[in-house]
């Protein structure tokens, strides 16, 4: 028996999560679903966007499933009460330092992406980012006013050598069940960490990954060849940063936000936080036009790498595949389906 926490947050988010919920309660008889409240409204119930029970309950079960935090709402409040820093202490409570972005093209959608089909059909990319270190994190940091009542803005890009390597593990272990390469990005010609970077994945490579295809590329080359030539990467594993920028580009050669998840793993055994790569959509929530299959795809990632159930995550696939080649489209791809009723599409396949 496992137990996943969802997670439903603001905005869309709750009529994503509900679809997951009767999807999840369709293909899984063996999994307890828990649920608490989660960023704005969190905040409104308690004060806080991620309360201490539910942080407890988070790290005991075996995967937490978040919608999406934030809104209008709840801009003005202190940052510390934000919805996102409720966020951001979650995944630093759980340890999650692996962030996967898949970016898949579905063939039934290749003409929504930017791209031309050709350049982007069978597109199946996963970028690994370092999500806990770097320089979102670094020290110091700060807006100081200097003597001559200039400002200065300070961010300080930090990264050890066991940060990078265990970010570097999970993307060589991840192409050995893939097409067996990887790409490791960074700014080794202009940055000391990206020297660092670079080294400690040569190291790691030679010692215990030598079977798998390693590259390095210049992260800003990267955006370049992910636009020029996307089909040559399998697995690319970079920093926070570069990683936040990268894994964008490539979301929008796939066609579309509502349709791409996401996992945050920490070490092997613990939990993983997964969630659709978009935000609380202010714009739509509430009218029943926001794309589920993010966080049913989602929900997918989540059966795989960390409850077990590889052959529930296949046929979860298998049912969003067949959804999309029957035609069922949410108005963000094309079509006019509601929320429930892609949700209904996807149980049919199930
Ligand atoms: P967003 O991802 O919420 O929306 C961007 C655009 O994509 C909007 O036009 C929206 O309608 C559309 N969209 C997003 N998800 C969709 C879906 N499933 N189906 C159909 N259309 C979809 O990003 P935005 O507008 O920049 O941010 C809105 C709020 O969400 C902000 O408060 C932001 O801080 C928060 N946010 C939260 C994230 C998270 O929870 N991890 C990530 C990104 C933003
Ligand atoms: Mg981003």
């Amino acid at each position: 028996m496992s137990t996943l926490l969802l997670l439903p947050g603001d905005g869309i988010g709750p009529e994503v999560i509900e679809q997951v919920r009767r999807v999840a309660s369709r293909l899984a008889n063996d999994l307890t679903l828990e649920e608490r409240a989660f960023g704005g409204t969190s905040f409104d119930q308690f004060g806080t966007p991620l309360t201490e029970e539910a942080e407890a309950v988070a790290l005991a079960s075996d995967a937490v499933l978040m919608g999406a935090v934030g809104g209008p709402k709840w801009a003005g409040a202190p940052r510390a009460q934000r919805p996102e820093a409720g966020l951001l202490r979650l995944r630093q409570a759980m340890n999650v330092y692996a962030n996967l972005r898949p970016a898949i093209c579905f063939d039934a959608l290749a003409g929504a992406s930017a791209l031309k089909p050709e350049f982007v059909s069978g597109l199946d990319i996963m970028i690994v980012r370092e999500l806990t270190g770097g320089v979102y994190f670094g020290q110091p940091r700060g807006i100081e006013t200097l003597a001559d009542g200039q400002k200065r803005g300070v961010d300080t890009q930090v990264y050890t050598t066991s940060e990078i390597e265990r970010v570097s593990r999970v993307a060589f272990e991840l192409a050995r069940g893939r097409r067996n390469k990887v790409t490791s990005c960074e700014k080794s010609n202009v940055m000391e960490t990206g020297l660092l970077w670079r080294e400690v994945v040569t190291a790691l490579h030679a010692r215990d990954y030598a079977d798998v295809q390693l590259e390095h590329m210049l992260a800003d080359n990267a955006a370049m060849q992910l636009v020029k030539n996307p089909l040559q990467f399998d697995v690319i594993v970079t920093d926070n940063l570069f990683g936040d920028i990268l894994s964008d580009e490539a979301a929008m050669l796939t066609g579309g936000i509502g349709l791409l998840p996401s996992a945050a793993l920490g070490d092997p055994g613990k939990p993983g936080l997964y969630e659709p790569i978009h935000g609380s959509a202010p714009d739509i929530a509430g009218q029943g036009l926001a794309n589920p299959l993010a966080a049913i795809l989602s929900f997918e990632m989540a059966l795989r790498w960390s409850l077990g159930r590889t052959d529930l995550a296949d046929k979860l696939n298998a049912a969003v595949k067949a959804a999309l080649e029957e035609g069922a489209r949410t108005r963000d791809i094309g079509g006019s389906l509601t929320t429930a009723q892609m949700g209904d599409a996807v149980l049919k396949g199930l």
